[in-house]
């Protein structure tokens, strides 16, 4: 999150020595009231703010790419030429500078302006996106940012403009965050942007060949282009009592409010599932000083995606944190203020929160006839069975070159990612989606990153010491990296990240 400094280090605009900034390498200084990042890459210079777009990730401790710079903490790509963020998460550009070398002396100059982008596509081309999560969200701005000059609509059937989904298990809910980090633009910014963004309208039927969309008031409406983005729902729980008013889901700006009103005036709470939302849950209401017990079936949480031993490492932060783990149990009912469990104990819960996993939506494209397989197909250009139909985010099956299999994942990233990339080729720039699988997790103070996907794997190596919080975690099968855990080891994953993506163009 935006955490504002005084920019430090040397007077960029005043020049350092040339010696001290090799090849390939990266500094950091000031201009005027701006931190900038200085950076020599394949015989040039660059300068561009120093600070990510997305939550401040320091650029300086990322990974220099061919002309991009690649953000420590989440991943974003940046243009070195221009800012764009080419990659999200982050999604606003940076500022970028001049910079001159002469006399033996590098000097930041003036900011450079950029060019409005060049208006792309008909005027009467109609784009209709169906989801403002993630990856609708992404393709709306793409598309805009692009220069697109068709018009633009999204439906969403959520009441809150698109939300930085993952800060309501963490900061948000944490009450560490204010209300106003919550929305990934103001309500402004879509009228500005021409973005027809249409809340609390539920899509009920599509059809693909008439390309014609049927709202829930019964009105229809015809599309050129569709991106398909409905994002996935939180798995109920078939027990009794679910439906009691302190028994909440999370994956929604609404949700998240109506927890924590519940959790002002809560003592103790039931988490159900050791997930990641489970888990992230119950260290943001460890924040607010809830007790807080997990139940869930498996012996350590989050092994399946994570292997043993940062599974024992996650439970152990939690229970440092006061968390009491239920392991190998399960809720068998909820009765008022009491969560029942399966192996006969009873706990005491104001709040109960389930996270047991999400499922994704993918009725409308089913109904519709696209191939649906374990999630909506699509090709490397987000493409579905159906043509001028796209589909991205955690709906999404596609073919990933990295580990030469169809699959579907559920992170912010790659579901931003895939909406920015739909909305490249519904504008005809042919673009394929072949980055590595990231996504990040918060426990206290700890981030976990993971790049790449292993469902399966015959080896882990570590490097590092994972109770020390200092690791890397190599996932393997047949010699072969499928992906990499870390924490605190920033460039690791980013490098990681850039092997798999070059192994997979091999
Ligand atoms: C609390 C929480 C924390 C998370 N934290 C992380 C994290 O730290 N790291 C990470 O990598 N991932 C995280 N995730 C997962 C991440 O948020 C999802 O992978 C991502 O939001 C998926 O984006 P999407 O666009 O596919 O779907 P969504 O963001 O779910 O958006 C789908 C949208 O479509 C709308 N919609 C669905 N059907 C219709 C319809 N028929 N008509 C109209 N509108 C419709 C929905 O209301 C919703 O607004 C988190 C998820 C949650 C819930
Ligand atoms: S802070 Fe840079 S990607 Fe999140």
């Amino acid at each position: 999150m935006t955490n504002y400094k005084k920019p430090s280090g040397p007077d960029l605009a005043e020049g350092i020595p040339a010696s001290d900034l090799a090849e390939g390498a990266m500094v950091t200084g000031r201009v005027g009231d701006d931190e900038v990042l200085l950076a020599r890459q394949h015989g040039k210079l660059f300068a561009v703010s120093a600070h990510c777009t997305h939550y401040h990730g320091p650029l300086v401790d990322g990974l220099l790419v061919g002309d991009t710079v690649r953000c420590p903490w989440h991943h974003a790509r940046f243009s070195l030429q221009t800012g764009e963020a080419l990659a999200a998460p982050a999604l606003s550009p940076l500022t970028c500078w001049q910079v001159e070398e002469r006399d033996g002396k590098i000097a930041v100059k003036s900011r450079k302006t950029q060019p409005p982008a060049k208006k792309a596509g008909a005027v009467n081309e109609r784009i209709v996106i169906v989801g403002g999560g993630a990856a609708g969200f992404a393709a709306a701005e793409m598309l805009r940012r692009r220069g697109f000059a068709g018009s633009v609509t999204m439906f969403s059937n959520d009441e809150a403009s698109p939300v930085d989904r993952p800060n309501l298990s963490k900061d948000y809910l944490a009450g560490s965050a204010p209300e106003d980090w919550v929305p990934l633009r103001g309500d402004d910014w879509y009228a500005e942007s021409k973005i027809d963004l249409k809340l609390k309208v539920e899509v009920t039927a599509l059809d693909a060949k008439g390309k014609e969309l049927t709202l829930d008031d019964g009105t229809k409406l015809k599309f050129d282009k569709l991106l398909l983005a409905t994002g996935a729902e939180p798995i109920r729980l078939d027990i009794p009592g679910i439906g009691e008013k302190h028994v909440h889901t999370l994956r929604s700006l609404a949700d998240c409010r109506a927890i924590i009103a519940q959790a002002k005036s809560a003592k103790r709470a039931v988490v159900i599932g050791a997930s990641f939302i489970g888990l992230e849950t119950a260290a943001a209401l460890r924040a607010r000083d809830i007790d807080i017990h997990v139940v869930a079936p498996e012996k350590r949480p989050l092994e399946r995606v994570f292997g043993p031993q940062l599974g024992d490492f996650i439970r152990a932060l939690h229970e440092k944190h006061g968390v009491k783990f239920h392991l190998e149990d399960s809720v068998a009912a909820i009765e008022g203020k009491r969560a029942i469990l399966k192996s006969g104990s009873t706990l005491d819960a104001d709040l109960v929160i389930v996270g047991v996993g999400v499922r994704p939506r993918v009725v409308l494209a089913e109904k519709a006839g696209l191939v649906v397989d374990k999630g909506v197909s699509v090709n490397e250009y987000m493409e579905t069975s159906a043509p001028d139909i796209c589909a991205a985010g955690d709906i999404a099956r596609w073919p990933d070159p990295i580990s030469g299999e169809r699959i579907r994942v559920e992170h912010w990233v790659v579901a931003e990612r895939q909406g920015q990339i739909a909305a490249l080729n519904m504008m005809g720039i042919r673009t394929p989606f072949n980055a590595a699988p990231f996504f990040w997790s918060q426990h206290y103070d700890v981030p976990i990153n993971y790049v790449g996907h292993a469902e399966k794997w015959d080896t882990i190596d570590i490097k590092g010491d994972v109770m020390k919080r200092d690791c890397v975690v190599h996932y393997k099968l047949g010699g072969r990296v499928l992906a990499v855990a870390s924490i605190y080891r920033d460039k690791d994953s980013l490098k990681a990240g850039v092997d798999m993506e070059k192994r997979a163009r091999k």
